[in-house]
């Protein structure tokens, strides 16, 4: 896992609770990624060191710099404390970027790349449209993109400019929960129905050649899978990605839960017992106890932190990093993970 420490060139508000932190590239070797993935930011707070994920909004060989959009999140530590007290020419420390949910364009392909998010779920497919049309010519995006209001559509700007731009090639649909009086397009959720309708009105592409990318709370990615599978959208064609990992950390760190409970950790064959307060993640636990325990991104996504549930019930955050399979055989992932008996042994590595 590679750090570096970066030098903030600008941080623009993209909306009321809504801000881009604009890195500089190193001079020499400049960080590579894809459309999509996601930076992990290092922030002391309270002499601590806080780990938070956010999507790359920034597209790879088109922006100069590399951007990730911050959505502040009520009583949130780390988002807050960012929003604060960093300002252009301070430096942050990150992780490389990670992360599976990702679109690599080519050229020769001629395809639909179809986005669903709501919210701060634009974050990495921005970065996934910008990608397609720009290294796809041949290639539609079509985005569907769910807020409250006008007021709090993240990156409003940038994608008018890119409809004009791109005209047919970029089909943009917004659809507002809280619309204004003079709005006259979609309103309410992204739902199933609102998802059938929508995909008749989009151009009309071979089912293999379509693909479809959701980011945005569990409730809409849920109604739109739903949609697609009534569609008999083949499953490998829908990917998703649960951009909250960062904010149920934040929620998380916020929430009451008044049971301590006693966990053992099996790390290099060696038993150890931790104590996991309430409030804290069995990995924040074992950090605080001395124990060298593998992580990375502190929010789900990663697995750096995973291990094997010998025995006892784990509550997990967020569990979207974790296979079906791995699920079914135990792996929970330390990070984002709370301890709901009294008995969980958990062997790592
Ligand atoms: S540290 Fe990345 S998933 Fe836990």
């Amino acid at each position: 896992m590679k750090t570096y420490s970066l030098k903030i060139k600008e941080i623009t508000r993209e909306t009321s609770d809504t801000i881009t932190i604009h890195f500089k590239q190193p001079l020499f070797s400049k960080i590579k990624y894809k459309s999509g993935q996601f930076l992990t930011i290092i922030v002391p707070i309270n002499g601590k060191n806080e780990r938070r994920a956010y999507s790359l909004s920034s597209a790879p060989n088109i922006d100069e710099n590399l951007s990730i959009t911050i959505k502040m999140i009520e009583n949130g530590l780390v988002s807050n404390y960012v929003d604060k007290h960093f300002k252009a020419g301070d430096k942050m420390e990150v992780v490389e970027p990670m992360g599976h949910f990702c679109l690599e364009p080519d050229k020769n392909l001629e395809r639909h790349i179809v986005l669903f998010a709501a919210g701060s779920g634009i974050t990495p497919l921005i970065s996934m449209a910008k990608s397609v049309l720009v290294f796809e010519p041949k290639s539609t995006v079509s985005l569907i993109y769910g807020n409250r209001s006008m007021q709090s559509i993240i990156f409003k700007q940038t994608i008018e400019e890119m409809q004009k731009k791109y005209g047919t090639r970029f089909n943009v649909v917004h659809v507002l929960s809280r619309a204004e009086e003079d709005w006259i397009g979609y309103k309410g959720r992204i739902d199933k129905t609102l998802t059938i309708n929508v995909l008749n009105l989009l151009p009309k592409f071979d089912n293999d050649k379509t693909e479809y990318f959701l980011c945005g709370p569990e409730g809409m990615m849920t109604a739109v899978t739903e949609a697609l599978v009534y569609l008999q959208t083949p499953k490998e064609k829908i990917h998703h990605e649960s951009f909250f990992s960062a904010s149920v950390k934040e929620e998380a760190n916020n929430a009451t839960d008044n049971v301590s409970r006693t966990v053992t950790i099996i790390l290099d064959n060696e038993e150890y017992q931790i104590s996991v307060k309430p409030n804290k993640t069995i990995l924040e636990a074992g950090l605080d106890a001395g124990l060298d325990m593998p992580y990375s991104c502190q929010s789900g996504l990663c697995t750096a932190c995973r291990g094997k549930k010998k025995s006892g019930e784990v509550k997990m955050d967020e569990d979207e990093g974790l296979s079906e399979m791995e699920i079914k055989e135990g792996y929970v992932l330390t990070c984002v993970g709370h301890p709901m008996s009294e008995d969980v042994v958990i062997e790592i590595g």
